[in-house]
C-alpha cells in the first residue's frame, strides 16, 4: 500500500516506522524530521496546518490510505481535503475532531447523549458568570475551550489558590476567546486509554499514563508530557472494572458521535481520571496521544496499515498487543519548558542504544550539516521495552545517558516509587 503520513513528531516517528514496515511511505511534515524522512520514499515540507498546502502537495499522486496526526492539522480540516481527493482516510474528519477542538461540545455531547463519566461544567459567555461556577464548584480547572497543546489548563491547588488569582486567569482566557470553560476539579488518578474506532467499533489499546507536569515529583508547569509508562496490561493503580468502564465510556462516546452525524473514523483517546466514585472523562482527544503512541505502537502486533485500513471501511476487530511493559522518557532542552535553550548540538550513541535495546524517537529536532539540533520543544523520546516494567525503565533511563548535548529529562518516570505513590493515593481514595 501506497499510504501517506502527515505530522513530524516523535509520535509520528514510531507511526512512520511502523507503516513503513510493510507499506511505502509518503509524509508530510511542517519541519523535516530527519529520521521521518529517512523511513519515507518522497516527503514533503509544508505547512501542514494549511489544507490547501497539503493539497498543492499532493496533486498528482495517489494513496490507498492517508493518517493525518497531529491535532492542530485535524482541527484544520486536512481530514476532509485528503477525502476529498478520493484517498481512504484513516484520521477524522474537522467535524469528528471537534471532540477534542472544543471542549464545550464534548461536554454537550456527553451530557445529551448521557454519556457515562460526565463531570460539573460551566460553560461561561458572561465573565460575571464564572465567579458565581467557581464558588459553586469549589476547587476548578479553568480552561480555554480549543486546542492548546496541553498547556491551557489552570487547576485549583496545582497552579493557583484562591478566588481572584482564579479570576485573573478567566480574565486572560476571556479576552482572548470571548469564553472560558469551568469544571469542578477532579482528584484521583490520570491515565490515557485509546482506541482504534470505525465510527460504530472499537478496538481498545493498553491504558498509558502520562505526565504531564514538567518537574520530578509532579511539581512544575504543565507540558505536552515528559513521559510515560505501560506495564502493557493493567495500570498498577487500576482495577480490571477501571477498564471495562473506560471501554464503555469510549464505545457510548463513538455512538454519541454516530447519532451527531459526526461518525469518528480514527484513533480516540480517553483522558481518564481514576476516582474515589469512578472514572470521570478529563478530555477526549481525536488522535494519538504524545508520547503514549510510543507505548501502545511499540507492542502493537501485526500491520498498523492493515489496522487503519479496517477504520476505513468499518471492519475493525481486535487489536492485538505483546502486554510488554514500556517506558517512555522525553529528552527536552535545558530550561524546558519556560526558557529552553534552542539550538543545541546533540550527539546519539545509536551503536550502545541499539545494543541496550533502547529506541530513540525524534520529535523536534533538526539537521544542519550532519549534526543535530534541539529546538526549543521536546526533542527525543526513549523508548524501552521489557516483560518487567522495572527493565523496561532501566533501559529508557540508560538510553537517555547516550543522548549527549544540553538536554534533561525526568529521571522518575516509571520508577517503583513514583508509582508506588500512585498505588497509595488512589487506595487512599477508595477508602475514603
Ligand atoms: P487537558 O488539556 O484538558 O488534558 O488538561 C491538561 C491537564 O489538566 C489534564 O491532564 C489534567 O491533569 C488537568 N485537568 C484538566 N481538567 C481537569 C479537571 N476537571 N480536574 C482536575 N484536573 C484537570
Ligand atoms: N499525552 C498528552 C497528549 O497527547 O495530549
Amino acid at each position: 500500500m501506497k499510504v501517506l503520513l502527515i505530522g513530524n513528531g516523535a509520535r509520528e516517528h514510531i507511526i512512520a516506522e511502523r507503516l513503513a514496515e510493510d507499506s511505502e511511505l509518503y509524509t508530510i511534515m511542517s519541519k523535516k524530521n530527519p529520521a521521518i524522512a529517512q523511513l519515507s520514499k518522497k516527503h514533503w515540507i509544508c505547512d501542514s496546518e494549511n489544507p490547501d498546502e497539503v493539497a498543492k502537495c499532493i496533486t498528482g499522486h495517489d494513496f490507498d490510505l492517508a493518517f493525518a496526526s497531529p491535532d492542530a492539522v485535524l482541527a484544520a480540516g486536512v481530514s476532509d481535503i485528503l477525502e476529498k481527493h478520493g484517498i481512504l482516510v484513516a484520521s477524522p474528519l474537522k467535524s469528528a475532531a471537534r471532540i477534542e477542538w472544543d471542549k464545550a461540545f464534548m461536554r454537550r455531547l456527553m451530557l445529551e447523549n448521557k454519556v457515562s463519566g460526565q463531570i460539573k461544567y460551566q460553560l461561561v459567555n458572561h465573565i460575571e458568570d464564572a465567579r458565581k461556577a467557581i464558588m459553586e464548584f469549589g476547587e476548578v480547572a479553568i480552561k480555554p475551550v480549543g486546542l492548546t497543546g496541553g498547556k491551557g489548563v489552570r487547576v485549583t491547588g496545582d497552579h493557583f489558590t484562591t478566588i481572584e488569582e482564579g479570576m485573573t486567569y478567566v480574565t486572560e482566557v476571556f479576552k482572548k476567546d470571548g469564553q472560558v470553560l469551568i469544571e469542578e476539579k477532579l482528584i484521583g488518578e490520570e491515565f490515557s486509554f485509546q482506541c482504534f474506532s470505525d465510527g460504530t467499533r472499537i478496538a481498545v489499546m493498553p491504558p498509558v499514563q502520562d505526565h504531564k507536569r514538567a518537574f520530578e515529583g509532579d511539581i512544575g508547569p504543565n507540558t505536552g508530557g515528559m513521559g510515560s509508562y505501560s506495564t502493557g496490561k493493567l495500570l498498577p493503580f487500576l482495577e480490571e472494572k477501571d477498564i471495562e468502564q473506560a471501554t464503555k465510556i469510549l464505545q457510548e462516546t463513538v455512538h454519541a458521535m454516530k447519532k451527531n452525524g459526526t461518525p469518528f473514523k480514527g484513533v480516540l483517546y480517553g483522558q481518564f481520571m481514576a476516582t474515589k466514585n469512578g472514572l470521570r472523562v478529563v478530555e477526549f482527544n481525536s488522535r494519538f496521544g504524545d508520547p503514549e503512541a510510543m507505548n501502545v505502537l511499540a507492542t502493537f502486533e501485526g500491520s498498523l496499515a492493515d489496522m487503519l485500513l479496517s477504520i476505513t471501511d468499518g471492519k475493525i476487530e481486535r487489536a492485538k498487543f505483546s502486554n510488554k511493559a514500556t517506558v517512555v522518557k522525553y529528552l527536552v532542552p535545558e530550561g524546558y519548558p519556560d526558557k529552553p535553550l534552542k539550538d543545541q548540538p546533540v550527539t546519539i550513541d545509536s551503536t550502545v542504544m541499539e545494543r541496550i535495546g533502547a529506541k530513540i524517537y525524534y520529535a523536534s529536532v533538526y539537521e544542519k550539516e550532519g549534526a543535530i539540533y534541539t529546538t526549543g520543544s521536546r526533542a527525543f523520546g526513549i523508548l524501552g521495552v521489557a516483560d518487567k516494567l522495572e527493565d523496561a525503565e532501566q533501559i529508557a533511563e540508560e538510553g537517555c545517558r547516550y543522548v549527549q548535548g544540553k538536554i534533561w529529562h525526568r529521571k522518575d518516570i516509571g520508577t517503583k516509587e513514583l508509582i508506588e505513590k500512585r498505588v497509595q493515593h488512589m487506595k487512599e481514595l477508595r477508602n475514603m
